[in-house]
């Protein structure tokens, strides 16, 4: 079969868009109503999608007042899911910096039975600054100092879901042999940040290990997804920046002695579809009349680590001196140099600037029919920018459906993408190979 493009589901809010929220045509259901969740991840197995993603933050934001925040726990939720779907694979965020590896392996390894084969983790070493006062932490743990855990912590884990060879278990009621202990082996890890003795308290799930997903982008990020990452998410505001991306991190993987198709790229999507141009062009634009500047003003200095916006003018032109050098920032730096990099080519008011980034933080955006969301996704596809992509619809569940009722069916007629589920686990979906046991 020729190469296949793979299709996730970032679920935000009531969508991606900054004030889906409130939009009438946006879910009726609170945000902690499991049945929202279970709802938009059914839509998107109907849809033969490949996977759902639940984001997370270990802080409150602070623009709680005016914004859809305060959403369920990831690893909770997806319990709740793999029981209301079947096929679908399920990604869960969490973090590095504030999760002991023990715990992580088991809430991993125990939703990879439960959901039999279909979960992912997204590791991430949580760039909020206001996460370090949730654990102990007077300021944010530095960006060298959280990479350097999470490489510790990728070790211990591994080790963890490898401390049981696949044939461990016999459950042999007549010789009254449960398990074969000499299968079951101690990682007796004990580095700079831990110390775990293992072996984990239960057997490896289906996939062995939870299919691994990543998003760092600056150097010291990539070079951790080349490491370790299956499927990469990012954001890229233009097709230039996303082919340079996709071109480095496959470079930096086969440096790694990785299997190319076996590190996938998936760059974020926020499409508004319409049947025309113009009609998603107006419903672009009534979404961003929705939109509180303010609220986009504190959401951009929590990306920049808490630095104060408050002096600059909504309606003039912007510089990139506006702004603190990314490579000063301790929290998401490749997305400041997304940022700065929007500022430097094309001088936005902070206004023009907070109306982009409302739509989705940074990843791409746009509003067309669905033959030209289409097109899109199979030029970035063809042509070195993508393996897939990470859809962001910017309203749920309307633009998810309009999404697998019109460009779907396009992407398979053009064989590009799936007619039917033909594995049952997520590294089926992904094909994705399943990593034998170290044991
Ligand atoms: C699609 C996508 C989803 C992300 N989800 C989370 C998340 O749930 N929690 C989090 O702390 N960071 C999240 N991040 C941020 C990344 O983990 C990472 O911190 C960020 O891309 C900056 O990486 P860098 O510090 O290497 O530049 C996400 C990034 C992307 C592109």
């Amino acid at each position: 079969m020729s190469r296949q493009l793979h299709l996730n589901l970032f679920i935000n809010s009531r969508g991606h868009h900054e004030a889906s929220w409130r939009h009438p045509d946006a879910s009726p259901l609170p945000l902690t109503d499991i049945r929202f969740y279970q709802d938009v991840a059914r839509r998107a197995e109907a849809g033969l999608f490949d996977s759902i993603f639940l984001a997370d933050q270990l802080a409150l934001g602070d623009d709680v007042a005016h914004a859809g925040r305060g959403w369920l726990e990831p690893i909770t939720s997806l319990g709740a899911l793999a029981t209301s779907t079947s096929r679908i694979g399920l990604i869960a965020t969490a973090s590095t910096t504030y999760t002991e590896p023990y715990n992580l392996a088991r809430q991993f390894a125990s939703l990879d039975h439960i959901s039999n084969g279909r979960v992912g983790w997204n590791i991430v070493t949580s760039w909020l600054a206001a996460a370090a006062r949730n654990y102990g932490g007077e300021s944010q743990v530095s960006h060298a100092d959280r990479y350097a855990r999470g490489e510790e912590f990728m070790e211990v884990v591994t080790a963890l879901w490898d401390s049981w060879a696949d044939d461990a278990i016999l459950d042999d009621r007549a010789t009254g042999n449960y398990a074969r202990p000499e299968a079951i082996t101690p990682i007796d890890h004990a580095g700079a940040y831990y110390k775990v003795a293992g072996p984990l308290n239960l057997p490896r799930g289906p996939q062995g290990r939870p299919v691994f997903v990543q998003a760092g982008s600056s150097e010291t990020g990539r070079r951790f997804a080349a490491r370790h990452a299956e499927a990469v998410f990012t954001a890229q505001m233009e097709k230039a920046t996303a082919q340079e991306f996709y071109a480095d991190l496959k470079k930096l993987a086969a440096a790694e002695g990785r299997v190319l198709d076996q590190v996938l790229i998936l760059p974020g999507l926020s499409p508004l579809i319409a049947s025309t141009e113009a009609e998603a062009q107006r419903q672009s634009r009534a979404l961003n009349d929705l939109t509180d500047p303010e609220v986009g003003r504190k959401r951009l200095s929590g990306r920049f680590g808490g630095y104060d916006f408050s002096h600059l003018p909504l309606d003039k032109p912007l510089a990139p001196e506006d702004f603190p050098d990314p490579d000063k920032v301790e929290a998401a730096r490749s997305r400041t140099e997304v940022i700065v990099g929007l500022v430097r080519r094309e001088k936005p008011t902070l206004r023009q600037l907070l109306s982009y980034l409302a739509g989705a933080r940074g990843h791409y955006t746009t509003a067309g029919t669905p033959e030209q969301i289409a097109d899109l996704m199979e030029d970035w596809f063809k042509t070195g920018a993508a393996d897939g992509f990470n859809l962001m619809p910017p309203l749920l569940p309307t633009m998810l459906d309009v999404f697998v009722a019109e460009v779907v069916p396009l992407l398979q007629k053009r064989g590009l993408f799936r007619t039917e589920y033909t594995g049952t686990t997520l590294r089926d979906h992904y094909g994705l190979k399943r990593p034998p046991s170290r044991a």
